[in-house]
């Protein structure tokens, strides 16, 4: 690790070289991290006349092993300062590393979404909390993240958000320690997490985070992601459920579905349209297609690779699966079609015993 300090600059030019002082001790220590991204993070972010932070020291990423409770870090692709709460083992089905074999240059063809031909591998991802102080700043997500839920237990038609709670997978994590006692700014921090001195890194769970987990197992449970790159752009999804509601005499279950999109070349492209199909285990099959993604039509440079939403689907079986695919245009106007990987939607089991809501 090495300092990273932002001291209190007057002067553009010494405030500059505190940004490339930032962006030199990333780049001694991380080579996938996107410098150019990072250095507009943070040198945008902090208007003219502002007081720059102290942020901590950088810590070697790790190669092996997983990050602990109380790990800080910055967010590799979005900037953002957070806070480890636990890890969670995901399977990710990377279609890039098992390629179909089926006619897999057609997007369309049904062949490419046999999703029986692809295995998954164990990969860590970390549910954690966002510096609500950064919240403003991230830029190439459509909203704050948050983890949505429906509340089950009774008619209410309430939907359960907590903001500023994420999922960031273990090479996003660029860790760093302060010696700040309450390094993060978030509602939850002081609930969940206590200074320890005694340990590294210096935070215990509260015993109110291992209930909450336990608790809300179902609705947090991160357990498979998909992947697959057309044309250099790289789609991520990560279903989630939500939750099953009983209206007019019918079950209707609910999925959060997260997408990443970046691209992984030098182009820059703009995504302009969404088609998607969704079969239900009750043999219904929907077509959706639409302009953007999210009411954004986002455009992926080399300045700006990433873009990250969430939307919401239903269905009325339990199970079904969606795949689809955007189209990106170039700016010589000519179009694109990229996939989206296909991807299972499943109810989990013990629906039985649901969360009473969100408390503590
Ligand atoms: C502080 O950390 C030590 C070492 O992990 C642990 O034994 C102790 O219970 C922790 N204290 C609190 C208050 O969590």
């Amino acid at each position: 690790g090495a300092w990273c300090t932002f001291r209190q600059c007057q002067s553009p030019v010494l405030r500059r070289g505190v940004v490339y002082c930032f962006v030199f001790i990333l780049l001694s220590s991380l080579s996938h991290v996107n410098v150019a991204q990072l250095a507009s993070v943070f040198g945008r972010n902090r208007p003219e006349g502002k007081v720059l932070e102290t942020v901590g020291v950088f810590e070697t990423p790790k190669q092996h092993g997983k990050y602990e409770t109380g790990q800080l870090f910055l967010h590799g692709v979005f900037g953002y300062r957070g806070i480890v709460l636990f890890p969670w083992q995901a399977r990710l089905y990377d279609r890039d590393i098992t390629p179909t074999f089926s006619d897999s240059n057609n997007p369309e063809s049904p062949g490419a979404h046999d999703s029986k031909e692809v295995k998954g591998k164990t990969h860590t991802y970390y549910q954690v909390l966002i510096d609500t102080r950064d919240c403003p700043h991230i830029s190439q997500r459509s909203q704050t993240e948050a983890v949505t839920f429906l509340a089950s237990h009774d008619d209410s038609r309430a939907l359960y958000a907590i903001p500023g709670l994420d999922y960031v997978s273990h090479e996003d994590i660029l860790p760093y320690y302060s010696a700040e006692q309450v390094p993060i700014q978030h509602e939850l921090f002081e609930r969940f997490l206590v200074f320890n001195s005694s340990k590294v890194p210096p935070f215990s769970a509260k015993d109110t985070l291992k209930a909450w987990q336990e608790k809300n197992h179902p609705w947090l449970e991160l357990s498979d992601v998909h992947r697959e790159t057309t044309e250099n752009i790289r789609v991520t999804v990560i279903p989630f459920y939500m939750g099953m509601r009983v209206a007019q005499k019918s079950h209707v279950y609910w999925w959060r579905y997260c997408i990443r999109l970046e691209n992984m070349g030098s182009e820059v492209v703009q995504l302009r349209e969404r088609h998607w199909r969704i079969f239900s285990l009750s043999g219904t099959l929907e077509t959706v297609r639409g302009r953007g993604v999210v009411g954004r039509e986002p455009v992926l440079s080399k300045e700006q690779p990433a873009f990250q939403y969430s939307s919401h689907v239903s269905l009325q079986a339990p199970s079904g699966h969606m795949w689809g695919t955007f189209s990106f245009e170039r700016t010589d106007g000519s179009q694109f079609d990229i996939r989206i990987p296909p991807f299972s939607l499943e109810s989990n089991k013990d629906e039985k015993s649901p969360p009473a809501g969100y408390t503590f």
